[in-house]
């Protein structure tokens, strides 16, 4: 039979804290999909539909304003605009420089990045400030009829 001991109960604690340390690390690397801003990083994407897709009607965006919608093609946020009349153009809404999903600012026309704070210009979508390395993705739509696609 053991015996148990005053040395033996404090080598069981320490291992018992331990595991339980590594734990609380695993939880929070396993959590840690923002960063210190609060800001969400882009979402994984998802599968690509086999045709075109009908992303939003041509009343949803009127001329000088945004919509937002999820990118078929891999389920990632991204932004339809209309800057002048019949001119569609979207870029994802994902930023260049580390993954977080940017804002749109309609008083200052720009895109915004929540996370380090790049501005990217609000009809080409090419970075104008911060730490943007390049410009927003832009995704290929077209208008048939009432409807925008993208595919
Ligand atoms: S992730 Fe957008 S500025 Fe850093």
């Amino acid at each position: 039979m053991t015996e148990i001991t005053r040395r033996n109960v404090l080598i069981s604690s320490s291992a018992l804290a331990a595991v339980g340390l590594l734990a609380a690390c695993s939880t929070e690397t396993e959590s840690s999909a923002s960063d210190e801003s609060g800001a969400s990083a882009a979402p994984t994407g998802q599968t690509q539909p086999s045709g075109p897709v009908t992303i939003a009607q041509v009343s949803d965006v009127p001329v000088g304003t945004v919509f937002a919608f999820t990118n078929p093609s891999d389920g990632v946020p991204a932004y339809l605009l209309q800057p002048a009349t019949g001119k569609f153009l979207a870029y994802s809404a994902v930023c260049t420089h580390q993954g977080c999903i940017v804002n749109y600012d309609s008083t200052g026309m720009q895109f915004m990045c929540p996370c380090h704070g790049a501005k990217y210009d609000g009809t080409s979508g090419q970075p104008v400030s911060g730490p943007a390395p390049t410009g927003l993705t832009p995704i290929s739509v077209s208008v048939s009829g009432d409807s925008i696609i993208v595919g």
